[in-house]
Parts: C-alpha cells; sequence; structure tokens
C-alpha cells in the first residue's frame, strides 16, 4: 500500500511490510467491539464540546457520522480494512470519510489506549449482566425439579461408593449452591469491570480541560479509573472474569459427568431428551449425551483463556504494550463458550427425566442405611464406635447371604446386637433415613422445601 495512508504514519518513511501490517492487526476479532467503541466516541465528543473543546455543530456532526456508522457496522454494511489495522482507526477512518473533517478531532485528548481499555470493559460488562440472567434462568428451572423430586430418593455417594441415601431434590440443590456462588462471583467482578479507564488519554492524561465525571456518567460507569498508568494497562478485571468463568465452566463439567454417568445404561437414573443427544452412525442403538460431554470439554478452553491472560500480563512494565491486543480473543472466547453452555444447561438441566424407580433400586442395594443401624445403636446406649464395628458385622453378614442390610432377618440382626428391637425397621428404611436428616442443610424432603423456598427468595431479590 501507499504510505502516508495511515493515522499514524507521519515520521514514517516506508510502508509497513505487508505481513507485519496483517500480523499486527487485531481488526479480525476486534470489530465485535464496535458498538461499545462508538458508544465510547460519542460519549467522549459529547464530553469535549461539554468543556468547549468542541462547538456544538461539531459535536453533532461527529455523533451523527458515528451513529451511522453504528447502523452500517449492525446491518453488515461496514468495509474492514486490515490495512487499517483494528476497530478503532476503522471507524475513525469512516467516520472523516463520511462527515469529513472534523471527524479528524474525534481523537482529541485520548488514545487507543485508553480508548481499547473503554471498550473491554463496556463489552464485558454487557456480556456479564447476559451470563447473570443465563445462570437465574438455570437456577429457576433447577428449583422446579429440586420442588418435583424433594421426595424422590437416590444413593448419595462418596467416592462413587453407595454412601447414605439423599433425595434427588437436596443433590438438585447442591447443584443451585454452586451455581449462586458463580453469580455472586461475577456480580463482584463487574464492580471492578465498570470503572472507567477514558481520559487517561496515551499513559499520562491530557493537557485538555477534560472532565471525566461526564463521559463516565454518559457510560454509565460507577467510577472513574484513579490512576492513568493503572488505568491503560491493568487488564485484573479480565483475568478476575476468566478466573470465575473458571469456576463456573468447572461446575458445569461436574454436571456434566454426573448427567453422562446417570444417563448410561448401568446407573439409568435419568433420561435427557432426545433433542440434546445424538445418536452413532455405525451403532443404531446409541443415543449419546453430547451436550453434557461437550461442555466438560469446552471447559479446557476456559481454564486455558484464564492462563493465556494471566500468562499475558506477569512480563508487562507500566503502561500500555502491545501485548494486550491478545486479551480480546482469549475474553471473546470465554464469553462464548460460557454463553453457550448456560444456554444449554438452561434448556436441558430442567428437560432431563427423573426414573425414580431406578433411583430407588440402587438406594435399596449397597447397604445405604447402615449409618442409621449404627445411629440406632448409639441412641440405645452403644458407644458410636462399638455400634460402627457391629453394623460391619451385620454387613458381612449381609454380603454372605447375597441381601441389603435392610433385608437382613430381624433374628439374625438380634443375634449379633440384643439391643436390637423390632423399631429397627422404620430405621433401616430409605424413607426413614432421609426423614431423620431434619436439619437446615439436610436431606429431608421438608428440609429440602424450605432449602428451595429461601432459595427462590434469594434469586428474586
Ligand atoms: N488494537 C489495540 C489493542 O487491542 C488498540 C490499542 C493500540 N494502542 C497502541 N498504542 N498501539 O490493544
Amino acid at each position: 500500500m501507499n504510505h502516508k495512508q495511515k493515522l499514524w504514519d507521519g515520521r514514517f518513511t516506508e510502508a509497513t511490510d505487508a505481513f507485519v501490517e496483517a500480523f499486527t492487526a487485531s481488526v479480525e476479532f476486534d470489530q465485535q467491539l464496535a458498538h461499545h467503541d462508538i458508544r465510547g466516541s460519542i460519549a467522549h465528543a459529547t464530553m469535549l464540546q461539554r468543556v468547549g473543546v468542541l462547538s456544538e455543530s461539531e459535536c453533532r456532526e461527529i455523533v451523527d457520522g458515528l451513529t451511522g456508522i453504528d447502523e452500517d457496522v449492525r446491518a453488515g454494511h461496514f468495509d474492514w480494512s486490515v490495512a487499517l489495522e483494528d476497530v478503532h482507526m476503522n471507524i475513525e477512518s469512516a467516520l472523516t470519510a463520511r462527515i469529513g473533517d472534523t471527524g479528524k478531532k474525534l481523537h482529541t485528548g485520548r488514545s487507543r489506549n485508553d480508548q481499547v481499555a473503554t471498550d473491554i470493559r463496556l463489552y464485558l460488562r454487557e456480556e456479564i449482566d447476559r451470563i447473570c440472567l443465563l445462570i437465574r434462568k438455570l437456577q429457576s428451572g433447577l428449583l422446579d425439579l429440586a420442588e418435583a423430586e424433594a421426595d424422590t430418593i437416590l444413593p448419595g455417594s462418596t467416592h462413587l461408593q453407595v454412601a447414605q441415601p439423599v433425595t434427588f431434590g437436596h443433590h438438585l440443590m447442591a447443584w443451585f449452591e454452586m451455581i449462586d456462588r458463580d453469580h455472586a462471583r461475577l456480580m463482584d467482578c463487574r464492580g471492578r469491570v465498570n470503572s472507567m479507564p477514558l481520559g487517561a488519554a496515551a499513559l499520562a492524561g491530557t493537557s485538555y480541560p477534560i472532565d471525566r465525571s461526564i463521559t463516565a456518567e454518559l457510560l454509565e460507569f460507577d467510577t472513574v479509573a484513579a490512576n492513568s498508568l493503572d488505568a491503560v494497562s491493568d487488564r485484573d478485571f479480565a483475568i478476575e472474569f476468566a478466573a470465575a468463568a473458571s469456576v463456573l465452566m468447572m461446575h458445569l463439567s461436574r454436571w456434566s459427568e454426573e448427567m453422562v454417568l446417570w444417563s448410561s445404561p448401568q446407573f439409568d437414573f435419568i433420561e435427557l431428551p432426545d433433542r440434546f443427544c445424538t445418536g452413532s452412525s455405525i451403532m443404531p442403538q446409541k443415543k449419546n449425551p453430547d451436550v453434557p460431554e461437550l461442555v466438560r470439554g469446552k471447559t479446557g478452553r476456559v481454564f486455558g483463556a484464564l492462563t493465556s491472560l494471566l500468562t499475558l500480563m506477569k512480563g508487562q512494565p507500566l503502561a500500555y504494550n502491545k501485548d494486550n491486543q491478545e486479551d480480546k480473543e482469549p475474553l471473546f472466547d470465554t464469553v462464548t463458550t460460557v454463553v453457550g453452555s448456560l444456554t444449554a444447561f438452561a434448556d436441558m438441566v430442567p428437560a432431563m427425566r427423573p426414573r425414580r424407580d431406578k433411583m430407588r433400586q440402587a438406594a435399596l442395594k449397597g447397604h445405604a442405611t447402615a449409618t442409621d443401624l449404627a445411629d440406632y445403636l448409639v441412641k440405645k446406649g452403644i458407644a458410636f464406635r462399638d455400634a460402627h464395628e457391629i453394623v460391619g458385622n451385620m454387613v458381612a453378614e449381609a454380603i454372605s447371604r447375597g441381601l441389603d442390610l435392610s433385608e437382613l432377618p430381624l433374628d439374625v440382626m438380634q443375634a449379633k446386637c440384643q439391643t436390637i428391637g423390632a423399631d429397627v425397621l422404620d430405621v433401616l428404611t430409605l424413607e426413614g433415613s432421609v426423614n431423620s436428616r431434619n436439619h437446615l442443610g439436610g436431606t429431608a424432603p421438608s428440609q429440602v422445601r424450605s432449602a428451595i423456598a429461601a432459595a427462590r427468595k434469594r434469586i428474586n431479590e
């Protein structure tokens, strides 16, 4: 390209190397920020007019020009140019092409450094709000399912071995709590995203009489970044977002693993709706849980983004460095992955159909009420450690007879321990077990129902 076509080439004597031009350009991905970039520019121009740096007519021309460009971009009519490097210079050039020399005044008192930092924050703030809404949607679906399954019993596990009976509603409410912390983490992160870098200019601020509070108000930022060097170089907020997103994806990945196991013929605890599964091109009987598998797999991308962003920042001296251009793709990919995963889950999770009979059968195997029997003996005056030993013997007896502990005849139990009375039979039932765990945070159906009611209030606040 003929040099003297860049917005910054006044001091240059030869054109940029063609490879370097493509290598350093970001427009292919940062064009996603166009709307936020334009919004930031409109606020900047409006502020410049209010403090007397731009005239009213200049400001009007700029705002009208930018509004037209925004429409073109949205309609897909904008011609992005790699030679113009990034979203900022593409839009500024289009403005000047559209309104003439007044367009050249837009960049007064700012730099792409504070501009891009502002754009990413505007972008991320909006995406965090979208993600938080999706979390709430998923949570409300979970609450409805938990309510319907408050009395359903399945074997609770530790070490993936049958441990104690729990209610399915209780298990789903565990999922609810996990993702509720994700919501809180994202909202906390949003507070630090919502601080405005604009006005820091390249790094040291600007000599024009700017009023940053005007721009902040127009852009709905809560605060103005307090130090210009920090404002242009800080990407902590992006790292925090990726960290919160990583924990969120780790949770979705764990749920995925459970759904994959539960929908297998070996467990057969749930049926996933056909619309979330796919078949095999060779095995006609297959119905594969692709959506949870893919979410489990996509989790790695988000962990990768967090590592990329941390590594991106660790060697940077103050203030802005071109390295920072590399913040966008991991951030965009994280947003796409999280939004996609939550969209699928918000629809799929509440639609999974539990097979209550299969859950119950499984809970009736594996001696799930052994702890209840030990607790029963303790209540009859036996020390817990002795009770543990006695019940262990009974479990061995049950195993040798091919029975579950709860199926052992009363006289056989009494032969092992005279303290046992006929009242033990209630204790050994699944309902007896879950109903007895009737305290705050316990698995008893009545506790699950009050946990659901409290959670509903919490998410509607
Ligand atoms: N495309 C750049 C980025 O994403 C914009 C800021 C460039 N600033 C500069 N001084 N080269 O970070």
